[in-house]
Formats: structure tokens, C-alpha cells, sequence
């Protein structure tokens, strides 16, 4: 039976809200490559650490009654947050799984697809998962990824040494458990995996106070610079002056932001 740990960004309804929030921002690039990949009506997918399932939602739009989704997710909360959505909207071609992708085996050349955004940075062997990952996808079969290639990317303009001293303690802390950075890891793993790289997207922004995507960030960096500092890894002094470091830079109509550079990697299995 897959243990429900929490995850390093927890697994309650306030995450569930920036999951939400998030999804809403990066929805049409995530639907774009969709379509890039080729996902279509009546196949088998996997969205592989589902969260609360807002991917898979969508994916069941496109894919339609016909096709079958697995979302595979370990927390007990997400996977009944997903159970809910499915009865309420009659998506019957979802089957919620609780699993550890970690720990836990995968059908072999199941899925035409597998979507996997945010997960790599959390897992303790990520090239152990593609592996795991490629041999579930069908021969011919499509994989799209989007996770960090530079979180340090991020920068705040004007720079206040209370924002750039803590994200990079933020970064540090990451690192303890996962590689925050995981698209560095899989892009060189690609070809000795049997995939074929059909296409590497860069997302990165430079965004103002009014921007929607400055939302996102800020509904992460805010709470997390107070977690940290109830696990003291930062002090209270140094959470607080991230607080007021970030008013101060929300307050300012000139202010910029760079975003987390993101990759969109889209895969095509090679090998039999
Ligand atoms: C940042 S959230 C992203 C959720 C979703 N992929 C999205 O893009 O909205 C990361 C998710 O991966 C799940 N997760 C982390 N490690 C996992 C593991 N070893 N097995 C299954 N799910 C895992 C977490 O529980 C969480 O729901």
C-alpha cells in the first residue's frame, strides 16, 4: 500500500488553491503542447503526479469518453480531491491511482502519452522514474515534461538583498530532498533512454506587479519563506524581511520580475 507522504510543498487545500492557480497560468502552453505531441481522441494516457488533477481534467477533454487517463498520484487528499471532481463531472475515462512512482511498478507499453509537469523535482532518483516511464509508454509513444531548467533565474528588479538572499537559501533547501533543476538532468538522459527529442521549449518571463503570473509566484514564495522559517531554516527576522522586501517591490509600478526559466520537453519513444 503506497505511504500517503506529504510532499515537500504539502498536500492541503491551500495547495490544492496554488496548484489551481498555477495550472491556470501555464493551462495554454501546457495546451499547446499538447497538441505539439500529437494527444488525441480514444488514447491512453498517464498524467503522472496528478496532484488534485487539473491536467487530467483537461486531458480528458481532448482525449474524450473513449480514451482512458490514469492519474497517478501518491497523496490520499489529491486522489479524493480527483475521485470528487470525476463523480461531479461524470469524467469516467479517468481512473484515479494511489501511487508511489517511486516505489511503485507501472504496466509496461500502456500509454500512447505520459505527462509529467513538476513532479522530477521532488523525486529522489528522477532518471530512475524516466526510465520507469519509458518503458510504460507504447513504442512510437509520446512524453511531454515541463519542469525547472533555472529556478535561480528568477531575479527581483530593483534587487533587495532580502529577496536574493532567501531565494537562494529556498534553493539550497530544495536540493535536500530532490533536483529543483530536473530538466538538466533528464535533457542529457535523453537518447540513452531511447527517446527522440521532437522539441525543447524555454519559458521564461519578465513580468510587472500587475501581471497574473506574478500572482503564481508570490502565492508560493510568501508561504514558503514562513515554512521555512517554522523549520528554522530561515530565522523569523529573515522571513519577515522577504515580507517586507516583497511589499515593497509589489508597491512599485516599475518593479520586474524574471520567472523560473521552465522547460516543455516533448519526447518520442524510439525503441521497441
Ligand atoms: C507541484 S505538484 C504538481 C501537480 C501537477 N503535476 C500539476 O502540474 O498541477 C507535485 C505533485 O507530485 C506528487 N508527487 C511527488 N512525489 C511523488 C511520488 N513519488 N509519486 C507520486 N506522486 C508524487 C505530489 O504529491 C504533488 O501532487
Amino acid at each position: 500500500m503506497t505511504k500517503d507522504t506529504t510532499y515537500y510543498l504539502g498536500n492541503d487545500d491551500k495547495e490544492i488553491s496554488r496548484l489551481a492557480l498555477q495550472h491556470a497560468v501555464w493551462r495554454s502552453a501546457m495546451l499547446a503542447a499538447f497538441e505539439t505531441a500529437g494527444i488525441g481522441p480514444g488514447q491512453r494516457a498517464l498524467d503522472c503526479g496528478a496532484g488534485p488533477g487539473f491536467v487530467s481534467f483537461d486531458m480528458a477533454e481532448i482525449i474524450g469518453p473513449q480514451g482512458k487517463i490514469t492519474a497517478l498520484e501518491r497523496s490520499t487528499h489529491y486522489i479524493a480531491a480527483i475521485t470528487r471532481t470525476i463523480a461531479q463531472r461524470g469524467l469516467s475515462q479517468i481512473t484515479p491511482r494511489q501511487a508511489d512512482i517511486e516505489q511503485d511498478p507501472l504496466p509496461e507499453s500502456e500509454y500512447d502519452f505520459i505527462f509529467v509537469r513538476w513532479v522530477f523535482a521532488f523525486l529522489g532518483d528522477p532518471l530512475a522514474v524516466l526510465d520507469k516511464l519509458v518503458k510504460a509508454l507504447k513504442p512510437g509513444g509520446r512524453m511531454v515534461i515541463f519542469e525547472y531548467y533555472d529556478w535561480g533565474a528568477m531575479q527581483f528588479m530593483p534587487d533587495d538583498p532580502r529577496l536574493s538572499s532567501v531565494k537562494e537559501i529556498m534553493i539550497a533547501d530544495w536540493r535536500k530532498i530532490g533536483e529543483v533543476d530536473a530538466a538538466k538532468l533528464i535533457l542529457p538522459a535523453i537518447t540513452a533512454h531511447g527517446l527522440h527529442l521532437a522539441s525543447l521549449t524555454p519559458h521564461f518571463r519578465v513580468i510587472s506587479p500587475t501581471d497574473f503570473a506574478w500572482q503564481w509566484l508570490w502565492r508560493f514564495l510568501l508561504p514558503h519563506g514562513q515554512t521555512l522559517a517554522s523549520r528554522k531554516v530561515l530565522t523569523q527576522e529573515q522571513a519577515d524581511g522577504f515580507e517586507n522586501a516583497y511589499k515593497a517591490l509589489e508597491a512599485n509600478p516599475d518593479a520586474r520580475m524574471t520567472t523560473p526559466l521552465l522547460a516543455e520537453i516533448i519526447l518520442k519513444k524510439t525503441r521497441p
